[in-house]
Protein backbone atom coordinates (compact mmCIF):
# COMPACT_ATOMS: atom_id res chain seq x y z
CA UNK A 1 0.00 0.00 0.00
CA UNK A 2 3.59 2.02 0.11
CA UNK A 3 2.44 3.41 -3.33
CA UNK A 4 -1.09 4.48 -2.85
CA UNK A 5 0.24 6.71 -0.14
CA UNK A 6 3.20 7.72 -2.43
CA UNK A 7 0.86 8.96 -4.93
CA UNK A 8 -2.31 10.30 -2.31
CA UNK A 9 0.94 12.98 -0.99
CA UNK A 10 1.60 13.23 -4.53
CA UNK A 11 -2.14 14.22 -5.97
CA UNK A 12 -2.99 16.03 -2.59
CA UNK A 13 0.12 18.75 -3.21
CA UNK A 14 -0.69 18.95 -6.83
CA UNK A 15 -4.25 19.42 -7.42
CA UNK A 16 -7.04 21.44 -6.85
CA UNK A 17 -9.17 19.86 -3.56
CA UNK A 18 -11.84 19.28 -5.90
CA UNK A 19 -9.96 16.54 -8.23
CA UNK A 20 -8.27 14.83 -5.24
CA UNK A 21 -11.12 14.49 -3.97
CA UNK A 22 -13.08 12.42 -7.16
CA UNK A 23 -9.82 10.93 -7.54
CA UNK A 24 -9.90 8.91 -4.06
CA UNK A 25 -13.87 8.68 -4.97
CA UNK A 26 -13.07 6.87 -8.24
CA UNK A 27 -9.98 4.83 -5.93
CA UNK A 28 -12.62 3.13 -3.34
CA UNK A 29 -15.23 3.03 -6.06
CA UNK A 30 -12.16 0.77 -8.43
CA UNK A 31 -11.90 -1.14 -5.22
CA UNK A 32 -15.83 -2.16 -5.06
CA UNK A 33 -15.93 -3.15 -8.31
CA UNK A 34 -12.44 -5.00 -8.46
CA UNK A 35 -13.77 -6.91 -4.97
CA UNK A 36 -17.10 -8.00 -7.16
CA UNK A 37 -15.25 -8.46 -10.82
CA UNK A 38 -12.58 -11.06 -8.91
CA UNK A 39 -9.95 -8.65 -10.26
CA UNK A 40 -6.50 -7.63 -7.74
CA UNK A 41 -8.09 -4.55 -5.96
CA UNK A 42 -4.89 -3.28 -4.61
CA UNK A 43 -4.05 -2.63 -8.47
CA UNK A 44 -7.84 -0.88 -9.44
CA UNK A 45 -7.21 1.56 -6.26
CA UNK A 46 -3.47 2.46 -7.34
CA UNK A 47 -4.89 3.13 -11.00
CA UNK A 48 -8.47 4.42 -9.54
CA UNK A 49 -6.68 6.93 -7.33
CA UNK A 50 -4.05 7.73 -10.51
CA UNK A 51 -6.42 7.97 -13.63
CA UNK A 52 -6.28 11.78 -13.63
CA UNK A 53 -2.99 12.17 -12.89
CA UNK A 54 -2.32 14.90 -15.53
CA UNK A 55 -5.93 16.06 -15.82
CA UNK A 56 -5.04 19.35 -14.39
CA UNK A 57 -1.94 20.04 -17.12
CA UNK A 58 -2.29 23.62 -19.27
CA UNK A 59 -1.79 23.52 -22.69
CA UNK A 60 2.27 24.02 -22.73
CA UNK A 61 2.55 21.45 -20.60
CA UNK A 62 0.36 19.20 -22.27
CA UNK A 63 3.01 20.07 -25.39
CA UNK A 64 6.30 19.66 -23.42
CA UNK A 65 4.58 16.02 -22.56
CA UNK A 66 3.60 15.45 -26.54
CA UNK A 67 7.05 15.94 -27.39
CA UNK A 68 8.67 14.24 -24.62
CA UNK A 69 6.62 10.83 -25.37
CA UNK A 70 6.42 11.23 -28.55
CA UNK A 71 2.43 10.87 -28.49
CA UNK A 72 0.72 10.73 -31.46
CA UNK A 73 -1.93 13.26 -31.80
CA UNK A 74 -4.65 13.36 -33.80
CA UNK A 75 -7.37 15.72 -35.15
CA UNK A 76 -9.80 15.51 -32.31
CA UNK A 77 -7.21 15.70 -29.60
CA UNK A 78 -5.61 18.25 -31.41
CA UNK A 79 -8.68 20.55 -31.02
CA UNK A 80 -9.32 19.37 -27.38
CA UNK A 81 -5.67 18.63 -25.73
CA UNK A 82 -7.78 17.85 -22.71
CA UNK A 83 -8.58 14.47 -24.43
CA UNK A 84 -4.78 13.68 -24.20
CA UNK A 85 -4.95 13.84 -20.14
CA UNK A 86 -5.17 9.89 -20.41
CA UNK A 87 -2.23 9.09 -22.61
CA UNK A 88 0.01 11.36 -20.51
CA UNK A 89 -1.21 10.04 -17.56
CA UNK A 90 -0.35 6.61 -18.40
CA UNK A 91 3.34 7.75 -19.15
CA UNK A 92 3.63 9.32 -16.14
CA UNK A 93 2.30 6.89 -13.95
CA UNK A 94 5.19 4.28 -16.12
CA UNK A 95 8.15 6.41 -15.33
CA UNK A 96 7.00 7.54 -11.95
CA UNK A 97 5.18 4.81 -10.52
CA UNK A 98 6.64 1.71 -12.49
CA UNK A 99 2.96 0.54 -13.43
CA UNK A 100 2.51 -2.30 -15.47
CA UNK A 101 1.34 -2.12 -19.21
CA UNK A 102 -2.57 -3.23 -18.20
CA UNK A 103 -2.00 -0.51 -15.68
CA UNK A 104 -1.18 2.37 -18.18
CA UNK A 105 -3.77 0.99 -20.32
CA UNK A 106 -6.28 1.52 -18.42
CA UNK A 107 -5.35 5.07 -17.52
CA UNK A 108 -5.11 5.65 -21.30
CA UNK A 109 -8.39 4.50 -21.93
CA UNK A 110 -10.57 5.98 -19.45
CA UNK A 111 -10.97 8.92 -20.89
CA UNK A 112 -12.39 7.67 -24.87
CA UNK A 113 -12.54 3.90 -24.17
CA UNK A 114 -10.78 1.51 -26.18
CA UNK A 115 -11.84 -1.91 -28.37
CA UNK A 116 -8.90 -3.75 -26.31
CA UNK A 117 -10.20 -3.06 -22.41
CA UNK A 118 -9.67 -5.87 -19.99
CA UNK A 119 -11.72 -6.16 -16.93
CA UNK A 120 -9.40 -3.50 -15.29
CA UNK A 121 -10.02 -0.84 -18.11
CA UNK A 122 -13.96 -1.31 -17.46
CA UNK A 123 -13.61 -0.72 -13.79
CA UNK A 124 -11.52 2.27 -14.08
CA UNK A 125 -13.76 4.25 -16.90
CA UNK A 126 -16.64 3.09 -14.93
CA UNK A 127 -15.46 3.90 -11.25
CA UNK A 128 -14.73 7.34 -13.21
CA UNK A 129 -18.51 8.33 -13.78
CA UNK A 130 -20.11 6.95 -11.06
CA UNK A 131 -17.75 6.95 -8.15
CA UNK A 132 -19.82 8.43 -5.02
CA UNK A 133 -18.77 12.22 -5.20
CA UNK A 134 -20.58 12.34 -9.22
CA UNK A 135 -24.25 13.68 -9.23
CA UNK A 136 -27.03 12.76 -11.56
CA UNK A 137 -29.51 10.43 -11.90
CA UNK A 138 -28.64 7.66 -13.32
CA UNK A 139 -25.77 7.17 -10.75
CA UNK A 140 -28.06 4.92 -8.43
CA UNK A 141 -29.00 2.58 -11.28
CA UNK A 142 -25.62 2.59 -12.33
CA UNK A 143 -24.01 1.35 -9.36
CA UNK A 144 -25.95 -1.85 -9.28
CA UNK A 145 -25.57 -2.83 -13.21
CA UNK A 146 -21.82 -2.46 -12.69
CA UNK A 147 -22.02 -4.81 -9.74
CA UNK A 148 -23.34 -7.14 -12.28
CA UNK A 149 -22.13 -6.75 -15.92
CA UNK A 150 -19.64 -4.52 -16.86
CA UNK A 151 -19.93 -4.63 -20.37
CA UNK A 152 -23.44 -3.15 -20.38
CA UNK A 153 -22.31 -0.50 -18.02
CA UNK A 154 -19.66 0.81 -20.19
CA UNK A 155 -22.75 0.68 -23.37
CA UNK A 156 -24.88 2.64 -20.78
CA UNK A 157 -21.98 5.15 -20.18
CA UNK A 158 -20.87 5.38 -23.58
CA UNK A 159 -24.28 5.83 -25.14
CA UNK A 160 -24.78 8.58 -22.94
CA UNK A 161 -21.61 10.44 -23.58
CA UNK A 162 -22.41 10.35 -27.22
CA UNK A 163 -25.73 11.52 -27.00
CA UNK A 164 -24.35 14.67 -24.73
CA UNK A 165 -21.96 15.19 -27.27
CA UNK A 166 -24.50 15.22 -30.28
CA UNK A 167 -26.77 17.25 -27.97
CA UNK A 168 -23.98 19.93 -27.36
CA UNK A 169 -22.84 19.81 -31.61
CA UNK A 170 -19.38 18.47 -30.50
CA UNK A 171 -17.50 16.26 -32.03
CA UNK A 172 -17.39 12.57 -31.17
CA UNK A 173 -14.29 10.22 -30.99
CA UNK A 174 -14.23 7.33 -33.39
CA UNK A 175 -12.69 5.29 -30.72
CA UNK A 176 -15.71 6.06 -28.66
CA UNK A 177 -17.71 4.48 -31.52
CA UNK A 178 -15.82 1.66 -32.15
CA UNK A 179 -15.55 0.79 -28.41
CA UNK A 180 -19.26 1.47 -28.54
CA UNK A 181 -19.47 -0.97 -31.39
CA UNK A 182 -17.03 -3.68 -30.22
CA UNK A 183 -19.29 -3.69 -26.81
CA UNK A 184 -22.58 -4.21 -29.44
CA UNK A 185 -21.29 -6.93 -30.94
CA UNK A 186 -20.53 -9.24 -27.77
FE1 LIG B 1 -10.14 11.74 -16.66
FE1 LIG C 1 -11.78 11.34 -13.58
Amino acid sequence: MEIIKEIDEYLKNNMSQKRYIHSVGVMNKAKELANKHNIDEEKAMVVGLAHDIAKELNAKEINNYIQKYNIEVDEIEQKNLGLLHGKIGAKICRDKYNFTKDMQNAIEYHTLGHVNMDKLAKIVYIADKIEDNRKGKDLKYLNELAQKDLDKTMLYLLDTTIVINIKRHKLIHPQSILTRNNLLSK
